[in-house]
């Protein structure tokens, strides 16, 4: 019989992190990669499912906040290490984890990656925010003026040091972002060692440090070269085209590519908006509600008549009920509901990747007033994370 335990040593942290990397095709960690990966476990926070004394599977999460529409940031726990042991799989092993990880969590939300699309919704996940994977066809690119600020090289033990407190001053601009966890910093710093030519840059405006960008350049066919972003924020519109100017300028570098939000500014960079091109749009934030109330209550609604709506939560039978939503806030009320929806897909519409019409228009969930509900729920930016976890 599954069984589900909270993980309290670091034995069985290690056992967990291997189980997860097999569940993920890979080996187990290594000491180096060990001494960076610990970091990551928090207490109360590494489950694992145990068929006697074997451990058969595992989750996880980090304690984050998320930003929310109107700019609130609300506890989040970040899902990650979900793995089942591939000769345990399609037994009810995720479920058990899934349901427990849950109804325990201390978090009013969580959200995590996918590694396939078909896994999550039954346990109230919903797509919620998509990214652009964008490639800048530098040799083209044209970006007309000169830089207001100036861009400084780190070398990696300053970035090592000074980026975690940028990160925190420049805050958090957009629905979907986290803030970053010590352990997130920890592997991040690994990853930019193991990659030996990764190199960050900072940007400083009349204010100071307002902007950084992290990246690294690999060799392509006949002599180009491809320079991947791979950490890219900024506190205003100038650190943002000035760090453009910055890579698009490079020498020897003949693509750039990176992943933005769905609406992305920066093809209005270029003299010819058609050397920014998208390569692929992928899903990036798969979010659950886990306090619907409150988290109803954590955002804002744009100014249109209430709609009353009905939510249905299988797994945390508390958040089912109706809700009027309004621009007021959102309450639980005993009203006919104009729509019902599932929790998985009331996460899609939360942050403003998709709306209710498109719901009803694939006949997702059904009702009334849609018009009214994509008003009350519209977001003036769409949603991006740009951490990965
Ligand atoms: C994905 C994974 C965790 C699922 O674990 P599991 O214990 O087999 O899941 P369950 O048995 O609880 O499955 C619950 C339901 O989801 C379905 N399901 C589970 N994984 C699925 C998948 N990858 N694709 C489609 N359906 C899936 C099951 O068929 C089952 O449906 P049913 O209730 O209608 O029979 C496991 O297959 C795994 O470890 N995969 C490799 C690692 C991985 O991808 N981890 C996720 C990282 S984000």
């Amino acid at each position: 019989m599954t069984e589900i335990r909270v993980l309290t040593d670091e034995a069985q942290y290690r056992a967990h992190s291997t189980l997860f990397r097999r569940a993920m095709h890979g080996g187990p960690p290594t000491d180096e990669q060990w001494s960076v990966t610990l970091p990551s476990y928090e207490p109360d926070r590494a489950l694992a499912a145990f068929d006697s004394v074997e451990m058969i599977g595992t989750t996880q999460s980090y304690g984050s906040s998320l930003v929310v529409p109107g700019g609130a940031r609300v506890p989040h726990g970040a899902v990650s290490r979900v793995g089942v042991r591939a000769d345990y799989t399609r037994r009810g092993v995720l479920t058990a984890l899934m349901r427990e990880q849950l109804s325990s969590l201390p978090d009013p939300v969580a959200t995590l990656r996918a590694s396939e699309g078909r896994i999550y919704g039954r346990f109230g996940y919903g797509l919620a925010g998509r990214v652009r994977d964008l490639e800048v066809d530098t040799r083209r690119a044209v970006i007309p003026g000169g830089m207001t600020g100036r861009v400084r090289m780190l070398d990696q033990d300053t970035a090592d040091k000074l980026l975690p407190e940028l990160h925190e001053a420049i805050g958090l601009r957009r629905p979907g972002q986290i803030s970053r966890w010590p352990g997130w910093w920890a592997r991040q710093r690994d990853r930019r060692t193991e990659a030996e030519n990764s190199v960050t840059v900072v940007h400083s405006g009349p204010d100071g440090d307002d902007g950084f960008l992290t990246y690294k350049v690999s060799p392509e066919k006949d002599f180009q070269h491809r320079l991947s972003i791979e950490d890219f924020e900024w506190a205003t519109d100038d650190a943002w085209r000035d760090l453009w100017i910055y890579v698009t300028r490079l020498d020897l570098v003949d693509h750039v590519e990176t992943e933005v939000p769905l609406d992305d500014a920066s093809g209005w960079l270029f003299e010819d908006p058609r050397v920014v091109h998208t390569k692929d749009v992928f899903d990036e934030i798969w979010l659950r509600l886990v306090d619907v109330p409150r988290m109803l209550s954590a955002r804002t609604y744009g100014a249109v008549e209430p709609v009353v709506i009905e939510v249905h939560d299988d797994l945390l039978p508390a958040n089912s009920g109706s809700y009027r939503v309004s621009a007021d806030g959102a309450e639980r009320v005993e009203e006919q509901p104009d729509l019902t929806i599932p929790v998985d897909l009331l996460g899609a519409v939360y942050l403003g990747d998709t709306t209710f019409s498109q719901l009803a228009a694939t006949k997702r969930i059904e009702g009334t007033r849609l018009a009214d509900a994509d008003a009350l729920f519209a977001v003036a930016q769409k949603p991006i994370c740009g951490t990965f976890f």
